[in-house]
């Protein structure tokens, strides 16, 4: 096993249906499968990366309401600690309205965050025992923002890497990226962040350097079936994706960013690390559903060895 590590993000309840074509504003549209789960960029990261094999703990916040205990239920199921869960009584417990198109697999997500985005400066400020023992942390932009600012200058003081997936995308500070040591946005978050479109190699080492110039030390950027960009200001290249046929592809940066952490909390460099994450991302996107599609280390380990 690795050094310890931590995902620090949202929970939400997945709802989430399936038909032939995604409904346009004002039509209705008969689906095929209903499914609820467990969810929210944070908790998909944490169980990518546990299952995976990361010593991880999971902070998130929940209400006191039936939708907490899916993700309560799934800790207890995975057998995972419970510790650093948080609770607001007063607001409920996220969710996220998922529509699936069973043609392309794309899909179309309002996520209303709750409780999720309620963290406060005092419940950030106790985890510095935690991030005194973790190597990394890593963290989206699922919950509220003064939360992530704290949290990042608490990892900072505490000497843990923050590694940031810039999702969902919104406007951040620079003064806050600067205080990051790697990046993973999307293509479409890359572009939105530096203004350039991520089209190939060229374009990526261009996008890369925006985010060096603002003081972030590691770039990689997920191009979906076009692979990954990786930059540590020295190398830069793009690797391929695995070939896969995708169901459901909700959750699939998630299962990434996941194993990612899995990987480097073992001391693997970032080519063989990206490989790792890119396998997760590739068993993910054959289930349906986004927590409940993690695959599980030995799953991975299998996948790696056929696509050798
Ligand atoms: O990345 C996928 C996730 O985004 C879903 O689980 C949904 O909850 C939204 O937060
Ligand atoms: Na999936």
């Amino acid at each position: 096993m690795g050094k310890k590590v931590a995902v620090f993000g949202s929970f939400v309840v997945d709802l989430m249906a399936r038909a032939s074509h995604l409904p346009k504003p004002g039509e209705t549209v008969k689906g095929s499968i209903f499914k609820m789960g467990a969810g929210g960029k944070g908790f998909n990261q944490g169980v990518a990366a546990y299952k995976s094999g990361a010593d991880v703990a999971m902070i998130t916040k929940v209400g006191q309401d039936t939708f907490a205990d899916v993700a309560l239920n799934v800790m207890d199921e995975l057998n995972w600690s419970k510790e650093y869960m948080l609770y607001n009584p007063e607001v409920g417990t996220g969710s996220a309205i998922i529509m699936v198109d069973e043609q392309t697999s794309q899909n179309e997500i309002i996520i209303v965050p709750g409780a999720c985005s309620t963290i406060t400066a005092q419940e950030v400020d106790n985890l510095r025992p935690l991030l005194s023992e973790c190597a990394y942390v890593l963290l989206q932009l699922e919950v509220n923002q003064d939360a992530n600012e704290r949290l990042v200058d608490l990892a900072n003081e505490c000497g843990c890497k923050v590694i940031l997936n810039t999702a969902p995308y919104q406007a951040i500070r620079d003064e806050f990226l600067s205080k990051i040591y790697m990046v993973t946005p999307n293509e479409v978050e890359a572009e939105m962040m530096t203004g350039i479109h991520v089209e190939g190699l060229e374009a990526a080492k261009k996008a890369a350097q925006v985010f060096f110039d603002k003081g972030v030390q590691v770039v990689l950027i997920t191009l979906g079936e076009r692979g990954v960009f990786i930059s540590d200001h020295g190398r830069e290249e793009i690797i391929s994706a695995f070939k896969v046929d995708a169901v459901d592809t909700t959750g699939a940066g998630d299962a990434f960013n996941g194993g990612l952490l899995t990987a480097l909390s073992e001391g693997k460099d970032l080519w063989e690390a990206s490989r790792f994450a890119s396998a997760l991302a590739a068993l993910s996107v054959q289930k349906i559903g986004t927590t409940p599609a993690m695959p599980t280390r030995e799953e991975v380990e299998v996948f790696l060895k056929q696509h050798n």
